[in-house]
């Protein structure tokens, strides 16, 4: 079952090490992240099959990575200066200051609907360039990375010597300064996007639209996100962003958050050329472009058939890699009861856990939210034991937990169980795993093991494009749980038989089921398995 709540996710990233927050030692930086050793594996992994697919896959597409800082025209002639905004109001009672459009006319701090009238908040984030810092100097960083492929539309052309339609593709940091970034890595304020700007001839957008629809929706089920998770919202007219024509949006149903867009397919028509180019008037744009004196080039192609330079039509699939991260994540992750524990030890933790929330109910130094949110939680927990045991964990984890006496009882009575009868496992597809292969010896003691083990976790990595370990610090239970819960879907031990006949036993982790093999097969076996 995938996960049911954000704090499952949020529990397993910060324990095993995929993500922490920024600066975490000063206190942190609201709406920023940093990828741990874990994190930063899976994240390149999508953006690898990512590239694949949309690069290396196809013969219509380029790369390119294009710098974070801009001229400041780019912006102006973008259209994100006077567009690029979000509503602000202030709470005139307690201070705080919300987005209008997700609070519904009520401050969620203090409850007050003594709120200001919205006014726009422009979301770019401002720095200078140079030692000197005045009017002349500042500059924006991206709030996305289409711009950058946008006004390099000239320079990829005349050297790749494409036809349309054709595209160009890139990944990398965009920047908005959310007014009220949550929900994890969902809404931040320092994230990558990876984005195409699909050229096509005029007339043929709508066409090429449901293509990339289509294509995109290939790509999402090939890193384990079915179809019947994601959801298509084909944007109404009065909710568009100023460039698009029309815009599918793709929703996939987050734990706890619900359906929320992942990425965005827009149909940009010729709005970017035609605003980033110079003699606009000579151009047949069918946009209402951004009048430009400042642009030194036109950004056109020349038709060979009718002998005319035209300003391209614009597909755009935009997918942000920390939402694409989190959507993968839930989708893989699982609390399986590998046996039942007995029913004497689940009914010792039922009653811990309705003391628990009896506690939490009494307690008057809780915030209101903060003892419904785990009265909540916690309820449907108790519901769902013995298979909900492992989500305790992350209930008495979640704030104001802590400050409930009655929860160390609780702790002590599920941990053991915890270890016992279940498992946390990311049934990850083995291209996105953090790691493919963990190799163990049977004892750490053991010279020959050790020796043999270390041995072969060098020749599986070598000339490989995934990552494989050696690890000893447990036994082999234990770690076998360990790589569960990171995804990893081969363990591999040597044991004392290894010795003898060069023989090792792979453990699939969704099976759990164990085969032996030559060690000399292993790199082989586990490379056709992913
Ligand atoms: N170039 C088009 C564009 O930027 P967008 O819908 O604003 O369109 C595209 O952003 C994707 O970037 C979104 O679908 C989302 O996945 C991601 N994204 C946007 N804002 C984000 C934020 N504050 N935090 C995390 N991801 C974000």
């Amino acid at each position: 079952m995938p996960a049911t709540t954000l704090d499952q996710l949020v529990s397993l990233c910060k324990r095993r090490g995929f993500v922490f927050p920024s600066s975490e030692i000063y206190g942190g930086l609201q709406g920023v992240f940093d990828w741990g050793p874990l994190g930063v594996e899976l994240k390149n992994n999508i953006i690898s099959s990512w590239w694949r697919t949309n690069v290396y896959e196809r013969d219509d597409m380029e790369g390119l990575d294009a710098a974070i800082l801009m001229n400041r025209l780019t912006w102006r002639y973008s259209g994100h200066e006077e567009t690029f905004n979000d509503p602000l109001v202030d709470c005139r009672d307690c201070k705080s200051r919300w987005r209008a459009d997700h609070i519904k006319g009520r401050c969620p701090n203090c409850g007050s609907t003594n709120l200001t009238e919205p006014r726009p908040f422009n979301m770019m984030f401002k720095t200078t360039v140079g030692p000197v810092a005045d009017a002349d100097s500042f500059a924006y960083l991206r709030p996305e990375t289409a711009q950058g492929i946008f006004v390099n539309f000239g320079n990829v052309l005349a050297t790749s010597s494409r036809k349309l339609p054709f595209g160009v593709a890139q990944v990398g940091k965009a920047f908005r300064n959310e007014i009220n970034p949550r929900n994890f890595l969902f809404r931040v304020r320092e994230f990558e996007q990876m984005e195409i700007e699909y050229f096509v001839m005029p007339g043929t957008e709508d066409e090429w639209h449901q293509r990339w629809l289509e294509d995109r929706l290939a790509w999402w089920e090939s890193i384990g996100i079915p179809r019947t998770r994601i959801k298509i919202y084909d944007v109404p007219p009065n909710e568009l962003a100023h460039y698009s024509k029309r815009t599918f949006d793709l929703m996939y149903d987050y734990p706890t958050l619900g359906y929320e867009e992942v990425e965005g397919i827009a149909s940009r028509t010729d709005y970017d050329l035609g605003s980033h180019s110079r003699d606009q008037e000579t151009l047949n744009l069918t946009a209402r472009a951004n009048p430009n004196r400042d642009s030194n080039a036109r950004l056109t192609y020349y038709d060979p058939e009718s002998r005319r330079h035209i300003v391209p039509f614009v597909i755009e699939p935009s997918a942000g890699v920390g939402r694409c991260f989190l959507a993968v994540l839930a989708e893989a992750y699982d609390e399986q009861m590998v046996k039942a524990p007995p029913a004497e030890r689940v009914s010792t933790v039922t009653d811990a856990l309705e003391a628990f929330l009896k506690s939490v109910g009494r307690n008057e130094k809780l915030a209101p939210e903060t003892r419904d949110t785990l009265i909540e939680r916690g309820q449907a927990i108790l519901a769902g034991l013995p298979e909900t045991m492992p989500q305790i964990e992350t209930l008495l984890a979640m704030p104001g937990a802590d400050q409930v006496e009655a929860g160390k009882k609780l702790r002590g009575q599920v941990q053991g169980l915890i270890d016992e009868y279940f498992r946390t496992v990311l049934h990850l597809k083995p291209h996105l795993a953090p790691i493919r292969v963990a190799v163990f010896p049977l004892k750490r003691n053991h010279e020959g093991l050790v020796a043999m083990a270390r041995e072969l976790r060098k020749a599986i990595q070598s000339g490989s494009f995934f990552r494989t370990v050696y690890d000893d610090t447990g036994a082999i239970g234990k770690l076998y749980r360990r790589q569960d819960e990171i995804g990893t879907p081969y363990c591999v031990t040597v044991d004392f038989q290894s010795l003898e006949d060069g023989t090792v036993t792979v453990r699939d982790r969704d099976t759990m089921q164990q085969v032996r093999i030559p060690a000399s097969e292993v790199r082989a076996y586990v490379a056709g398995r992913g």
